[in-house]
């Protein structure tokens, strides 16, 4: 069996047109959602996203500031910068790109972020309404695999969701996520004694390790669905995923490739976010 693959570029394009509609409601009503990113330093893989985060909220005719620190920026001068934005009416999102240089306090610096400006979810108090029910601000990359998952019509209720990581931007919200949807779900780290045990008893498998290849065809159930988060370089430079895409496709009956696969809809739930800020925001 060769799985069907998710084209996740088909469907962000498709779910931004939904988000248009509703930006642009906004809009009539005189309102342009705001978002505004920090960067600090020079990091090319991160400069990249920034550069890609900025390009889509263009694209749907969302304002965007784009604020970019020196490496060497002091903890103080990052806040002020935070709280500036915090005051400042025509941004309704913000977002501090991690990972931060070593010497700033990344959980310090997204507290200080107004927590219903908070686009990507990070916040403890949208964090513990995660926990709780529901954020307004789900995180946008575990956020976009559910709808992800929605558009092509994957039940979740009942089935047994495997997800493997455990970091707080993508595998602890991830299983949230599922959870509030009535799947069963295990949490696996890449330390987890006997891993393909649990990966081969999924019925949806999440990869989100952060190592190249590290899933393999012999560690999925036939038929199940596969959703690759990883962005990795492999050894020839070339960018690759978490999953196996050339063992795991003969087994899965759904995977999603990289490129092309979350990371179109992580950009997307970023938008969405940022409309729905401004929708509060002006309720
Ligand atoms: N770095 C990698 N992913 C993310 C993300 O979703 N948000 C932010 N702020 N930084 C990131």
């Amino acid at each position: 069996m060769t799985a069907q693959i998710i084209d996740g570029k088909t469907i962000a394009q498709q779910v931004r047109a939904e988000w248009k509609v509703r930006a642009d409601a906004l809009k009539a009503r005189g309102i342009i959602p705001g978002m505004a990113v920090i960067i600090v330093g020079n990091d090319p893989a991160s400069k990249v996203y920034v550069a890609n985060k900025v390009k889509a909220c263009a694209e749907l005719g969302l304002y965007s500031k784009h604020v970019e620190l020196a490496s060497d920026c002091t903890e103080a001068a990052l806040l002020a910068e935070v709280e500036s934005l915090n005051n400042d009416p025509a941004i309704h999102g913000i977002l501090v790109q991690l990972p931060l240089p070593k010497h700033l306090d990344a959980n310090k610096v997204i507290e200080a972020i107004n927590p219903d400006k908070d686009v990507d979810g990070f916040h403890q108090k949208n964090v513990g309404a995660l926990v709780t029910g529901e954020t307004p601000f789900p995180s946008c990359t575990p956020y976009g695999v559910m709808v992800l998952l929605e558009k092509t019509g994957i039940a979740i209720e009942g089935k047994h969701a495997v997800v493997v990581g455990r970091s707080n931007i993508v595998g602890k919200p991830m299983a949230l996520l599922l959870l509030h949807k009535n799947a069963t779900v295990t949490i696996c780290t890449s330390k987890t004694v006997d891993l393909a045990k649990h990966t081969r008893d999924a019925d949806i498998l999440v990869a989100a390790v952060g190592r190249a290849n590290f899933i393999t065809g012999d560690m999925v159930k036939a038929g199940a669905t596969v959703i690759d988060v990883g962005i990795n370089r492999n050894a020839e430079g070339k960018l690759v995923g978490d999953v196996d895409f050339a063992s795991v496709k003969e087994v899965a009956g759904y995977i999603t490739p990289v490129p092309g696969g979350v990371g179109p809809m992580t950009i997307t739930m970023l938008v969405a976010n940022t409309v729905r800020a401004a929708e509060r925001a002006n309720a």
